[in-house]
């Protein structure tokens, strides 16, 4: 009896013991905060390199509900409230962007809690910047914006004012283009030269590099990587990119700054000028007769229709499917595409497309004011005479988001669709295909994306189906013109089906 007492004593004192263990482990385990704890200290004797010691910041972490969407935020506040007011800026216009891209296809998508998540990467650089690098999350899988993306900020910490890499860098896009096409090689085993697909997104200019992040030793930029469909992050020693920073002038020096996007603009307006001119002549040669595709008006006719191009290769494949089958479409094409895929805009004018306007940025025009909604409507059209000899007639909203002030401020028809392909969100051939099959009929307009691979493939199965069936495809000219409607501006078009 006296042993198992002893016994007992023993296990009571054991357990005790072993309990107070656990628990003082717990305690002094390091908190695992997951992106941006306050960052580490390193004992680095570079003078280029900020020490984040005494910085005062918290972590803002909380989340957030709006009219549909919910948010959950992870970023830095800082003792400058300048400072603190352009950064959240920035993430309200996030938010802002996801709300309002959902509340439009809210309809269509069966996802009930939409959610962005947002968390923050901070940096400390030359002891008066922070760089952050907002990673974003979207579980939402609307059009135009990816699911997950980066942007990058800088900032003086003294003012709060943002600061632009031109202001801080030479221009060191060469540099970084070379880095990119070694990217490109060692993943991919790819050589980038001017004819690739993705050339226009890295070129060696500044502005494909202006999304950038400095943190203790490195330099990170951000490019696309096509063959992922995703931005990637390079990293650079900061040393290397050393050479690149401008001198620190307490002064501003202007003339730096005004030389390299000049040169650039320059070069540009040369180009279009001789494009302009070689355009006008082909434009005048296709007019010249009234039915050169012999569209018969006593025959069924469809209009396809391609949103948010031109995209590369995709548009081409769709344009080889078109002309193969002799059949045309209309391209709402985005303005800050143009320059990018200028040859394939130029060939589907060429082809007897036509090309309507998706506005410049494909912003939520409901958001602008007259004059924003001004420019977005007419910088594109601006491009276009310059790439193709004529602005476009008719507008295609983004989101199809109007309002009285829209309505008002576009001088053009609007045209919208009664058959919605829903490609962006399912990605999905077959039932792209199915949508078209069970729902286009004669004076159709039908919604479709030349984004995706996708949507190409089910163009290659669908184009010659509908040809087939005895269906003209048109273009939306073409179509009201032979329905017998006259386009009027600032009115809606959603088909051309006969009374
Ligand atoms: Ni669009």
């Amino acid at each position: 009896m006296k042993l198992n007492k002893f016994l007992f004593a023993f296990f009571i004192i054991l357990i005790f013991s072993l309990v107070f263990f656990i628990f003082s482990i717990l305690l002094f385990m390091p908190t695992n905060t997951v992106g941006n704890s306050v960052p580490k200290i390193q004992n680095k004797s570079n003078n280029q390199i900020k020490n984040d010691e005494n910085l005062n910041y918290k972590i803002i972490n909380i989340s957030k509900k709006h009219k549909a969407t919910e948010s959950y935020l992870k970023y830095p506040k800082f003792e400058n409230d300048a400072l603190n007011k352009n950064l959240y800026s920035h993430i309200q216009k996030i938010i802002s962007d996801f709300e309002s891209e959902y509340q439009h296809y809210e309809k269509d998508t069966q996802l009930k809690s939409p959610k962005l998540k947002l968390e923050t990467d901070i940096g400390f650089f030359k002891d008066n910047i922070v760089s952050i690098r907002f990673f974003i999350n979207r579980n939402y899988l609307g059009y135009p914006n990816p699911v997950k993306f980066y942007e990058c900020y800088l900032f003086d910490l003294n003012t709060g004012n943002e600061i632009n890499v031109f202001d801080l860098f030479e221009d060191y896009s060469y540099f970084l283009y070379n880095k990119s096409t070694e990217y490109f090689k060692n993943n991919y085993g790819i050589s980038i030269n001017k004819k690739s697909e993705n050339y226009y997104d890295i070129a060696p200019k500044m502005e494909n590099y202006t999304k950038i992040f400095i943190k203790n030793d490195f330099f990170e930029f951000l490019i696309f990587d096509y063959k992922k469909n995703e931005d990637v992050i390079l990293r650079l020693k900061l040393e290397e990119i050393n050479p690149f920073l401008k001198k620190i002038q307490q002064t501003k020096n202007t003339q730096d700054l005004t030389t390299f996007p000049k040169t650039i603009d320059d070069n540009k307006n040369n180009k279009f000028e001789q494009l302009q001119t070689t355009q006008q002549i082909t434009e005048q040669t296709t007019q010249q007769t009234e039915n050169p595709y012999n569209i018969d008006s006593n025959k069924p006719m469809i209009a396809l229709t391609f949103d948010d191009g031109p995209n590369g290769k995709i548009t081409n494949k769709i344009l080889d499917i078109l002309e193969e089958n002799n059949s045309r479409a209309t391209f709402f094409v985005v303005g800050r595409r143009l320059d990018k895929d200028a040859e394939v805009l130029k060939r589907m004018d060429k082809l007897g497309n036509q090309i309507g306007n998706h506005t410049f940025n494909h912003k939520n025009l409901a958001q602008l004011s007259k004059e924003q909604i001004t420019f977005e409507i007419e910088k594109i059209n601006e491009k276009l005479q310059n790439y193709i000899g004529k602005k476009s007639q008719i507008v295609r909203i983004p989101y199809g988001a109007t309002n009285e002030v829209v309505l008002e401020s576009v001088p053009y028809p609007i045209i919208l669709w009664n058959v919605d392909t829903r490609d962006w969100e399912s990605r999905n051939t077959d039932s792209i295909i199915k949508e078209i099959r069970k729902k286009a009929k004669d004076g159709s307009i039908i919604l479709m994306h030349d984004l995706y691979e996708t949507t190409a493939k089910a163009c290659e199965i669908i184009i010659p189906e509908l040809v087939k069936q005895g269906y003209q495809l048109v273009t939306i000219d073409e179509l009201m013109k032979y329905r017998g409607i006259e386009l009027k501006s600032g009115i809606k078009y959603y088909n051309a089906t006969k009374k």
